[in-house]
């Protein structure tokens, strides 16, 4: 199946390739969405902030934040056929909007590079559970292992091989290979997850860690929960530094916007919800603490696989498939900066993707690093200096929302409300009637009600 097709430009120059079935599209956005966002931080972060509170207003906030500024990313990528800086500049020349891109630039680099040393975890644990020891351990056993693994040298050496892995797929542009391959990598990885959820739903501890996972607890929530829910949907979709805007450039003017980013939104969701349905049961039969962090779906996951019947297969085939899924997101992320080098500043396609990986890489080793040979570290006021916290925390609870906001309020106020409604619409389709209410929502909710949620925390 052919998931691109060149089209001819106006000069004739065949320059863009387009996604060529429906199939092809939600392969490439799921596949950017679905990764370590929904299986390692949604637990990690809903078990940090209670549990069912959390995951009640992340609900919230992709249904009604998620769905319309990934609509909006969709229609100002398909409607333009250009990256995050061209297209604002298409619609609103000589405006300064384009430099949107530059929030989606340094996001992306920040995130490729903590994103990075999760992926290499998944590495470490895909050779530890295949031909280590790991799953002969038990219990409260993991906690220990997960310390000892990351602060050593390991973590470090399988972030550098993680973008490695990245920096080949991205220079040869065999995207397409690694696309056709989430077509079948996305639904393997939702029959494991589903696997595994049933497991865990004959655990001991399953009737507590439902409970914790979808019983709001409404006393918990601060204005650091929500601000932590807003971040974790905004991460989750990929959403506010332009990389669904980059893919939709490559739609077919048919594609259907509202239905996309519905299903893309749908899936991703559930693949969250699954992942919390899988881990919560885990942690109070195996005692693990909610609040472990990052290292709790690291810890969780081999205590279930030493369990489960089949797990010395599974387990390695899961953090395998959870490889190929951060490998797809972390591409979409990459294309970000190699676009903009590319098509802003003339470079060449192998200079573009080495810059970009280059500066990862460097990054992603300070990220590694705050586990072990800089864990501890405080700035000379003494607060806690841990550049994997802060780069996930600052991207995903400040930049990608400011995009977003940028973004709605940008598709809501300066698209020409006609141009936009038809870009929406399309022929015959039942979602039709939902296009007045996203556009109602970009325009006079989603950017104040982000300005807001800003406010409240300062
Ligand atoms: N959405 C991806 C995930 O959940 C992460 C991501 C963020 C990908 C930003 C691209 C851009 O794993």
């Amino acid at each position: 199946m052919h998931l691109f097709r060149n089209i001819e430009t106006m000069e004739g120059k065949t320059q863009t390739q387009l996604f060529a079935t429906r199939l092809g599209v939600i392969a490439a956005t799921v596949g950017s969405a679905v990764g370590l966002g929904n299986i390692w931080r949604f637990p990690y972060e809903a078990g940090v902030h209670g549990g069912g509170a959390f995951l009640l207003i992340y609900l919230f906030f992709i249904i009604v934040l998620g769905i319309p500024v990934l609509t909006a990313e969709f229609a100002i990528g398909r409607s333009t056929h250009r990256s995050v800086f061209g297209a604002f500049e298409t619609l609103k020349p000589g405006t300064g909007w384009r430099w949107i891109g530059i929030i989606g630039v340094v996001a992306s680099i920040m995130i490729l590079s903590f994103y990075s040393v999760v992926a290499g975890w998944t590495l470490e644990y895909c050779y530890q559970t295949s031909f280590g020891e790991l799953l002969q351990s038990e219990g409260a056993v993991f906690h220990n292992l997960f310390a000892s693994f990351t602060e050593g040298w390991r973590p470090i050496v399988w972030t550098v091989i993680f973008l490695l892995i990245n920096l080949i797929v991205i220079i040869r542009g065999v995207q397409k290979g690694v696309e056709k391959a989430s077509n079948v990598i996305t639904p393997i990885l939702f029959i494991l997850i589903l696997i595994f959820c049933i497991n865990s739903l004959t655990l001991d501890g399953a009737q507590e860690g439902l409970y914790f996972l979808f019983h709001p607890d409404f006393s918990m929530i601060t204005p650091s929960v929500v601000i932590g829910a807003m971040g974790q949907a905004f991460f989750s979709l990929s959403l506010g530094l332009g990389c669904m805007l980059t893919y939709a450039s490559y739609f077919k003017d048919s594609t259907p916007l509202i239905r996309s980013a519905s299903i893309t939104a749908m899936l991703d969701l559930l693949a969250a919800i699954m992942a919390g349905i899988l881990i919560f049961p885990a942690v109070f039969t195996y005692g693990f603490s909610p609040e472990a962090g990052p290292a709790l779906v690291f810890e969780v996951l081999p205590a279930i696989f030493s369990q489960i019947p089949g797990g010395f297969w599974l387990a390695p085939l899961f953090f395998f498939m959870l490889f190929l899924a951060s490998l797809s997101s972390t591409i979409s992320m990459s294309e970000i900066t190699v676009a903009w080098l590319i098509k802003e500043k003339g470079w060449n396609r192998t200079g573009a993707c080495a810059l970009t990986i280059g500066i990862a890489t460097v990054l992603g080793i300070l990220c590694a690093m705050s586990f072990s040979y800089m864990a501890g570290m405080k700035t000379p006021w003494g607060a806690e200096f841990n550049i994997f916290n802060i780069f996930d925390y600052c991207s995903s609870n400040i930049l990608l929302p400011f995009g977003g906001m940028l973004i709605s309020f940008f598709a809501g106020w300066l698209v020409d409300r006609r141009y936009f409604m038809k870009t929406l619409l399309t022929p015959q389709s039942s979602l039709n009637i939902f296009a007045p209410y996203i556009i109602f929502i970009l325009k006079y909710f989603a950017p104040f009600l982000i300005f807001v949620i800003f406010l409240a925390n300062l």
